[in-house]
C-alpha cells in the first residue's frame, strides 16, 4: 500500500493499471475511518483490482462556525486498517494541494440540495459536491462507493454523477451501526458520555416512524410528532424530522411507496444524523 500526498503521482501511479484495463474502486473519505468506512473499502476490494481510499478533510464542506478544526485526525491508524483491507493507495492531499491560491471553481447540484441538511448548513453540499468531482477527476474511478448513513449526499453525489456525465458507477452501501443501533461516525468520537447514551434515541425514533409505516400509518406529520416527542427527551435540539420522497427529497405528506425517513439531532454537543428508508 502506498500513501500519496501528490495529485501529479497519484494519476501517473494510477495510469497504469488504467493501460492494463483493471478496474479501479474508489471510497472517499475524510478519515478517523470505522466500520462504516469500512464496509465501503470491503465491497470495493471485492469488486475492483485497484482500491484508492482518499483522507481529505474538505475545508469547503464546513461553515464558518463548524468543526473544520476540530475534526478527528488520525492518519496513523487509518493507514494500519487500510493495509489490512488490502488498500492499494491512500490519497492524502494537503488543502493546498487542493485549492491552491486562485481557486474558483465550483459545483453546484440544485433541487436536492435545498432541503434536510441543505437547510441548515448552506454551503455544505456545493463542498461536498466540489471536492468530490475534483476527486473523481483526479482517481477518474470505474465505482465509487458511498454509504446510506449520508442518504442526502449519495443522492447528490449520484445525481452529480449522472447529470455531468461522469461515467462513474455510484454504490451506496448501508448504514454500520454500533449494537445499540447508534450509526457509526467519526465524530461520535467527541460525544460526551451522556450524550454517547442519549444518541441510539435517534434511530430508535427512526424505528418508531418504520414500525408506524409498517402497521398502517400513513399521516407524516402525525408520526413525525411521534418520533419528536421521543427525540426531544434524549436531544438538545432538533434541526429536522422528515419524511421524504428518496427521488427528489421533497417533504411527503401522505406516505406511499418508498420513503426516507431522516433525522438531525444536537446531542452531547455533536449534531447526529441517521435516516431509514421505509415501504410502506
Ligand atoms: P466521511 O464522513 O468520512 O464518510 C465517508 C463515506 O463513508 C461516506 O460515503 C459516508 O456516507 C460513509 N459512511 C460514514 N459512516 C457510515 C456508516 N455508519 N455506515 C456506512 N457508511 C458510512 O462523507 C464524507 O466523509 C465526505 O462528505 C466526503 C464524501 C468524503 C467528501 O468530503
Amino acid at each position: 500500500m502506498k500513501i500519496i500526498h501528490s495529485i501529479n503521482k497519484l494519476q501517473k501511479e494510477l495510469r497504469r493499471g488504467r493501460k492494463k484495463g483493471l478496474p479501479v474502486g474508489f471510497v472517499p473519505t475524510m478519515g478517523f475511518l470505522h466500520e462504516g468506512h469500512l464496509s465501503l473499502i470491503r465491497r470495493a476490494r471485492k469488486e475492483n483490482k485497484v482500491i484508492v481510499v482518499s483522507i481529505f478533510v474538505n475545508p469547503a464542506q464546513f461553515g464558518p462556525n463548524e468543526d473544520y478544526k476540530k475534526y478527528p485526525r488520525d492518519l496513523r491508524k487509518d493507514a494500519a486498517l487500510c493495509k489490512k483491507e488490502g488498500v492499494d493507495y491512500i490519497f492524502y492531499p494537503a488543502v493546498k494541494a487542493m485549492y491552491p491560491e486562485g481557486y474558483s471553481t465550483y459545483v453546484k447540484v440544485e433541487g436536492l440540495t435545498e432541503n434536510l441538511c441543505g437547510k441548515y448548513r448552506p454551503a455544505h453540499f456545493r463542498g461536498v459536491t466540489t471536492v468530490v468531482s475534483k476527486l473523481f477527476n483526479i482517481v477518474r474511478p470505474d465505482t465509487a462507493y458511498f454509504g446510506q448513513k449520508d442518504a442526502q449526499q449519495a443522492i447528490v453525489i449520484r445525481r452529480m454523477a449522472e447529470d455531468l456525465n461522469m461515467g462513474i458507477r455510484i454504490k451506496v452501501m448501508p448504514t454500520a451501526r454500533e449494537k445499540d443501533g447508534l450509526a457509526m461516525s467519526s465524530r461520535n468520537a467527541y460525544l460526551s458520555p451522556d450524550g454517547r447514551s442519549a444518541a441510539p434515541t435517534v434511530y430508535r425514533a427512526l424505528q418508531l416512524a418504520g414500525d408506524l409505516i409498517k402497521s398502517g400509518s400513513r399521516d407524516a406529520a402525525k408520526i413525525k410528532s411521534g418520533m419528536r416527542k421521543m427525540l426531544s427527551a434524549a436531544a438538545d435540539k432538533i434541526d429536522y424530522i422528515s419524511i421524504v420522497n428518496p427521488e427528489d427529497l421533497k417533504d411527503v405528506k401522505k406516505i406511499k411507496g418508498k420513503v426516507l425517513v431522516a433525522v438531525a439531532a444536537w446531542i452531547g454537543g455533536m449534531r447526529l444524523i441517521d435516516n431509514i428508508e421505509v415501504k410502506a
